[in-house]
């Protein structure tokens, strides 16, 4: 039997595929009806060392929706961090106040260490480069809502192009990794200096997923069901420079998807810069807005999971 209770939300990769199924289903009844006073007193931590709008809002969104309470900061610097206060006695205060913690951190690695030190379930909300689990799950889940059935049909696989910077993107990494559960056809688009890391091309070969590496979107675009455009991490870039060279590699406009598949949408985990240009808003490929909005419904089932609420 499947149970989230008390369970830390580190990476994707702690999560089998019944799991995975499990919480997409809480999701979907979430989004049919979320019950307003599910949480009692409950208390979320939400703590955030990184910029964030869709991850912090949306938990502290569905914490509120679901009759739940919020403490916590959305910048570092008005915490005592700032004192010189370590990571490991900051979540050792949080665990003390709160009953489920969320927290974003520039360091790969920084959730896993929270969720040693604390007692309360951590959920990460994006270390590094690393992981970005909760992002994936609303990734899954739109995937599942905009192409119905196919979503885990072997007979008829799902071809997924992730587009952009997929050496640094963690919702890249954390997607290409649950979708080695399902039945996909993947094809990779990026800059040459900006591909996939060795260890995420070795997972998918291990799990027999059907991989293409590709320099261009145009190549590609009449052959997929879902298109995932990233920004390009200017912020984990060691030298400025190299950012400067790509940062415009890719601008996916409408004119761009002319000839694509009827059933294609274009996701986006936000924020966009460069790399979607508005006209792409206005065709009815575009999911990117309703694929934050989901965020909800997800982070609904997720809060209520770990704190015991639902099973
Ligand atoms: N998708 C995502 O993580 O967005 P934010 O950085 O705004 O939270």
């Amino acid at each position: 039997m499947v149970s989230l209770d008390k369970r830390d939300i580190i990476s994707i990769d702690d999560f089998s595929k019944q799991e995975i199924l499990y919480i997409l289903d809480h999701a979907r009844s979430m989004a049919r009806e979320a019950p307003r006073d599910l949480l009692g007193a409950a208390v979320m931590a939400s703590l955030f060392f990184e910029p964030s709008t869709r991850t912090r809002l949306s938990f502290e969104t569905a914490m509120h929706r679901l009759g739940g309470r919020v403490v916590g900061f959305a910048d570092a610097g008005v915490s005592s961090v700032k004192k010189g206060e370590t990571l490991s006695d900051t979540i050792r205060m949080a665990d003390r106040y709160a009953d489920v913690i969320v927290m974003r951190h520039p360091l790969e690695g920084a959730a896993r260490l929270a969720a040693e030190v604390a007692g309360v379930p951590v959920i990460n909300g994006g270390d590094g480069a690393n992981q970005h689990p909760t992002q994936t799950l609303l990734d899954l889940y739109t995937i599942m809502e905009t192409q119905g059935e196919r979503f885990d049909n072997p007979d008829a696989p799902l071809s997924i192009g992730l587009a952009g910077d997929l050496k640094y993107g963690r919702t890249v990494h954390s997607l290409a990794t649950a979708l080695s559960l399902f039945p996909t056809r993947l094809y990779l688009i990026s800059p040459p200096s900006l591909t996939m890391p060795a260890q995420y091309m070795k997972m998918l070969e291990e799990c027999s997923v059907e991989v293409s590496e590709h320099g261009d979107i145009a190549e590609v675009a009449d052959q997929l069901d879902i298109l995932y455009a990233t920004r390009i991490q200017g912020e984990r870039f060691p030298d400025p420079m190299e950012y400067e060279r790509v940062r415009r590699a890719y601008v996916l406009s409408a004119s761009t998807l002319e000839g694509a598949r009827e059933n294609l949408k274009v996701m986006h985990p936000l924020p966009r810069v460069d790399e979607v240009d508005t006209s792409v808003d206005d065709t009815p490929y575009a999911y990117y807005f309703q694929q934050a909005a989901n965020g909800i419904p997800v982070r609904q089932a997720l809060l209520a999971l770990v704190l015991g609420m639902i099973s």
